[in-house]
């Protein structure tokens, strides 16, 4: 069944411009080779069992389907994706739909230098790299391990190899590494990378864990401009959450992604794919529906197309995301959803 992402989208239509739903995240595992402060949680939780996670014959099947209503790109995302066995296998089938314009990935970088090649060769043309620090203590204290020789092999591997655009990921957590902003920010005169400031989320936040504070990207914005004149570039059609800018005389770019301070609702594209089979319409709402079971119990196309198509209908106008005020906590953890 063709169900046109257009007429899905309708009852949005008059709040959206450019944003039809066109990008599916999935995440693939909840599991992690690194332990980020802001992300996993202190004390462990239990994982999600083999039986619960999508096979990626059924990963398959749903990208197929959600190619027949729009979507025309699809991000890797994890937990970490490259401990999941076989990722290379579902990049090649993935990479075979022909509808899919855009097969991209998100990964810490710890086991890129094992994998990138081969990643490269199956299909993936684009990276992102998360990376809080370019210091081998601090990037030790945010997460938990002393493996940051590992990411910048990654990232120098990726570049040889001249995968593009290359964005490297920071999430800005006050008073821990948002002195490096200025070093992250510089890279862009070298390089052509594309490095993107993430406000910090309180995603998952359980009692217990130190308490981390984010710092608005005004802020972020201001402390670069001792740099070199900073020029706002125009914005790509559903070019997604980032705000881009670039440095006179700068090789790469700069991204701002303001999650806290400025809701970018209405320029969402994107549905989030969890590990264990859940749509979520949106990243800061805890609704999600079910496509696991129905496609496990027999459902057919029709039936598992009203979900996405209902998925795409819950999209929220407007959220108000994690104002300071707010004593609500998601119930849930990034490394489950995707980033
Ligand atoms: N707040 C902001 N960004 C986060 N990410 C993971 N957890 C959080 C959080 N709590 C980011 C990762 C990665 C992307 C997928 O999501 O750093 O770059
Ligand atoms: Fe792993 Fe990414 Fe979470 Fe860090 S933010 S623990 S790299 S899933």
């Amino acid at each position: 069944m063709q169900y046109h992402n257009d007429s899905i989208i309708t009852s949005r239509s008059n709040f959206l411009s450019k944003s039809q739903i066109n990008y599916l995240r999935i995440s693939i595992t909840d599991k992690c080779n690194l332990r980020c402060l802001y992300c996993t949680p202190q004390k462990d939780i239990p994982k999600l069992s083999h039986q619960d996670i999508l096979t990626y014959e059924e990963i398959y099947k749903i990208v197929t389907l959600a190619c027949s209503i729009g979507i025309r790109k699809v991000r890797i995302t994890g937990g970490e994706p490259l401990v999941r066995k076989g990722l290379l296998e579902l990049i090649t089938r993935l990479n075979d739909i022909s509808c899919l314009k855009d097969l991209s990935l998100t990964t810490n970088g710890i086991l890129l230098p094992k994998y990138l090649e081969n990643l490269a060769a199956s299909g993936i043309k684009r990276i992102n790299i998360s990376l809080d620090s370019l210091k081998p203590e601090k990037f030790h204290q945010i997460t938990g391990y002393d493996k940051l020789d590992n990411v910048i092999e990654g990232i120098k591997m990726a570049t040889d190899l001249g995968l593009h655009p290359i964005k490297i990921n920071m999430v800005v957590i006050k008073g821990i590494n948002d002195d490096e902003v200025q070093d992250f920010a510089r890279l862009t005169f070298d390089y052509p990378y594309q490095i993107r400031f993430i406000e910090y989320m309180p995603v998952g936040v359980s009692p217990g864990r130190i308490r981390l504070s984010h710092l608005s990207n005004d802020i972020v914005k201001k402390r670069l401009n001792g740099i070199a004149k900073l020029n706002k570039l125009p914005e790509a059609d559903y070019a997604g959450p980032a705000d881009c800018y670039k440095f006179e005389g700068a090789r790469g770019e700069i991204g701002f992604i303001s999650s806290r301070s400025h809701a970018f609702c209405s320029k969402c594209n994107r549905l989030r794919l969890t590990a264990n089979g859940y749509l979520r319409p949106c990243l800061f709402s805890d609704a999600q529906l079910d496509l696991k079971n129905p496609l496990r119990n027999g459902a057919s196309d029709e039936e598992l197309l009203s979900i996405f198509k209902q998925a795409i209908l819950d999209k929220p106008v407007k959220t108000q995301p994690f104002s300071s005020n707010s004593k609500k906590q998601n119930n849930w953890y990034m490394s489950s959803i995707g980033g």
